[in-house]
């Protein structure tokens, strides 16, 4: 469905009221006018609330704006929120949306690739605090999520590569046959429609089988345990998507050592991330990356959960002694 389409769409699951357009900047400047002008025409009342770009926004002061902002107007809870944006945008305004006099109504409107394939299903809100990332959240279903893949025609190629980090992550650990199709990434682009909804089917899967992450979910942080923890070693100045690539190839290359994975998985892997640009370098600061992962939010007592390849398409949840995880690091 095409953004210019959304008032129509919304009519589905809201009757009449307001809508708080939350965006960034930067899709703002390209995208709000003809969201705005679809729900006017629909009989909405529309309100903006725009924010500077960057994850650096995803914090408790913004969140707290909005929530303000959303009473001042007054929002009430037959109101809802159109989060118009990347994985930033989304986790910011589903959290206010989970949060605002108990819960309205979100509608996710992804703009990267990351958010298309991941952030915008699944229901995971979240805002970061100054100890870490998403340490502040709820699990909020969005009651809609457009998919419009023409918005993702302005992404800077960075961004759509770190997209791709987690479009790999469903290959490796779920499809092998989207993982050969992910060797073509010229073919990848010009069928980005049919890439993201075997993606979002993918994610449905695992989230309608455990949507609360008590057990199943947890393959979807394939790379990413070891990749947060780059990341905040690296004080966010490594992006989501650049530091689950690294993840994702660490724990797979430490995997193949351990005889937990083949080489060749481990070959497969490395190839199709170097396709994609991705540098795999272990950040210098190791010391840090183990402090973090051990930190209390990251341990369930003395272990720590980690999603290990067994080959392409499939793996496995296993807990790692602290003691262990030093060790292979
Ligand atoms: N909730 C979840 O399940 C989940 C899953 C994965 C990641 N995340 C979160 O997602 C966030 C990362 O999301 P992201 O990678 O989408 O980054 P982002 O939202 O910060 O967007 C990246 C950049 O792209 C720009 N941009 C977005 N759409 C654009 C477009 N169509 N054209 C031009 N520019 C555009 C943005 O302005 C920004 O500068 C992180 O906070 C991460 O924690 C959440």
């Amino acid at each position: 469905m095409e953004l210019r389409q959304i008032g129509t769409a919304l009519a589905e699951v809201q009757r009449g009221g307001k809508i708080c357009i939350i965006s960034d900047r930067n899709v703002a400047s390209l995208y709000m006018d003809i969201c705005r002008e679809s729900l006017e025409e629909a009989g909405y009342g529309v309100w903006e609330y725009v924010l500077p770009p960057g994850e650096a926004s995803k914090n408790g002061t913004n969140y707290l704006r909005i929530l303000e902002y959303l009473a001042a107007v007054p929002f009430t809870r037959s109101d809802g929120i159109v989060a118009l944006g990347g994985g930033m945008v989304g986790d910011l305004a589903g959290f206010a949306a989970a949060t605002y006099m108990r819960g309205i109504n979100v509608y996710q409107v992804p703009t990267t690739l990351l958010a298309a394939v991941d952030s915008s299903v699944g229901g995971k809100t979240a805002i970061d605090l100054p100890s870490g990332k998403n340490l502040a959240g709820a699990f909020h279903q969005p009651k809609l999520v457009l998919q419009d893949s023409r918005l993702l025609n302005t992404l800077p190629s960075d961004v759509y590569r770190e997209g791709m980090a987690e479009v790999i992550k469903y290959g490796m650990i779920h499809d092998r046959k989207l993982f050969k199709r992910l060797e073509n990434p010229t073919e990848v682009r010009n069928s980005l429609d049919e890439v993201i909804e075997t993606c979002v089917g993918i994610k449905k899967e695992y989230v309608e089988a455990d949507e609360f992450d008590r057990g199943l979910r947890h393959k979807l942080n394939f790379g990413h345990t070891l990749g947060h923890a780059m990341e905040q070693a690296e004080g966010y100045r490594l992006s989501h998507g650049d530091a689950v690539a690294k993840g994702m190839y660490w724990i797979t290359r430490i995997s193949a050592e351990q005889g937990w994975c083949s080489r060749e998985t481990l070959a497969a892997l490395e190839q199709l991330l170097r396709k994609y640009d991705f540098n795999l370098t272990l950040p210098e600061n190791r010391e840090e990356i183990y402090r973090i992962l051990c930190s209390d939010k990251k341990r369930q007592g003395d272990t720590i959960r980690m999603v290990i390849p067994e080959e392409v398409g499939r793996c496995a949840i296993r807990e790692f002694h602290i003691r262990e995880v030093k060790d292979l690091l």
